[in-house]
């Protein structure tokens, strides 16, 4: 076995190089500050990859999210049915819209929402289903999309994924992507919309501003919110974007020495990955069962944290969080999400890291395990 780090593992430190670098002075000494020909290049290219007809470029992925809620006609009084396993920005958008998030409990193998359990939520005020891809495999979109209703999809962890051969970002009425920090797609902060349906992306296009035009003559057809991608982002997403199959086969490479790491360790199972689907490996997530790996995964994460392993947690249930249990008190038990809130821990993925970081990670967690099972 290695021998503990001297240095702190981070989790998810992003891959930044010379050329990033390169590429925001040439935007700065450009002039263009604010959204430009950057931002509509990565548009341009972003709907090339994701075989999308429209791709918008916005300010965060929570901002993708809340548009495009707005875009298929979410409002007031409406209800969304969304998962709980999820960043709580999914939810917030909902009450943002000023309509109900109504949590549909998780399939057991990989916390995606669980088709089988959206029918019975369905009610006369249901608007749309916002499914979210936890960690970049996705969840099963064909018994959703049958419902007829409009479906949004959270994609912020599913840059490189594809459904049944079908990219995401080329099915739904709309997929939004994050550009946040630590995403397949890094540029610090930024959000992308994809969709086929020209009212949608008009829609967004009106929004995503104060108002639209040029010049003194300028129109305003709805208050807009200003959440739209400054070019210094854009710069940064486009070179991540050329690096997108260079750092995909780096991920790729770091789950199987996890998977290969963590085999037959007791209690600990990453997250069942279904190979009808191209998954983007964007998180490596485990289980840790108290019961057979002997500590909860708070010691867990704690341990590693002596070990100088960063970690995370993907996710708390949303419905358990202050605002949504006070908000919603009736809100029924949902078994599954809550279970899986408890063991959940994500382990250090990066192209920034090297092979032997994954290894001290991996040896990292075995030695912890060694002695919490004893
Ligand atoms: C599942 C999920 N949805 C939405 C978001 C929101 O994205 P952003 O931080 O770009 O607003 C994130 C991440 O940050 C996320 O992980």
């Amino acid at each position: 076995m290695r021998l503990p780090r001297s240095t702190r593992l981070g989790f998810q430190p992003p891959a930044i190089g010379e050329e990033e670098i390169a590429a925001v002075t040439e935007t700065l000494r450009s002039g263009w500050l604010t959204t430009g020909p950057r931002a509509s290049l990565l548009e341009e290219r972003m709907a090339a990859y994701l075989d999308a007809e429209h791709v918008l470029a916005v300010a965060s992925g929570t901002a993708a999210l809340h548009l495009a809620l707005l875009a298929v006609g979410v409002g007031p009084g409406d209800e969304v049915i969304t998962s709980p396993i999820t960043w709580p920005a999914t939810a917030n958008v909902i009450e943002h819209c000023g309509a109900v998030p109504v949590f549909c409990d998780v399939r057991d193998t990989d916390l995606n929402i669980d088709p089988d359990l959206v029918p019975a939520l369905v009610t006369e005020r249901t608007k749309a289903i916002l499914p979210v891809h936890l960690a970049g495999q996705v969840a099963d979109l064909d018994p959703i999309m049958a419902l007829g209703l409009p479906v949004v999809e959270d994609a912020a962890h599913a840059a490189e994924s594809a459904y049944r051969g079908r990219k995401i970002g080329s099915i739904s009425d709309a997929s939004c992507f994050s550009l946040y920090a630590t995403k397949n797609i890094a540029a610090g902060e930024g959000g992308l919309v994809a969709t086929n349906r020209d009212d949608v992306a008009e829609a967004i296009g009106n929004m995503r501003l104060t108002r639209r035009g040029d010049g003194a003559r300028y129109d305003q057809v709805t208050p807009g919110f200003k959440a739209n991608l400054s070019d210094v982002l854009a710069a940064i997403a486009l070179v991540q974007l050329d690096r997108v199959e260079e750092h995909t086969r780096v991920r790729l490479r770091q789950f199987d020495l996890y998977d290969q790491g963590l085999a037959g360790l007791s209690g600990i199972a990453p997250l069942v990955r279904d190979d009808r689907d191209t998954h983007a490996r964007h998180l490596y997530v485990v289980r840790i069962d108290e019961a057979t790996a002997g500590a909860s995964r708070d010691t867990y994460q704690q341990a590693l944290a002596d070990e100088l392993i960063g970690t995370s947690i993907h996710f708390l249930p949303v419905h358990r969080l202050t605002w949504f249990r006070e908000r919603y008190p009736a809100q029924p038990p949902l078994p599954v999400a809550e279970r899986a809130g408890d063991e959940v821990l994500s382990l250090p993925l990066s192209p920034a890291h090297s092979d032997d970081d994954i290894l001290d990670a991996v040896d990292a967690l075995r030695r912890v395990h060694e002695r919490f099972t004893a």
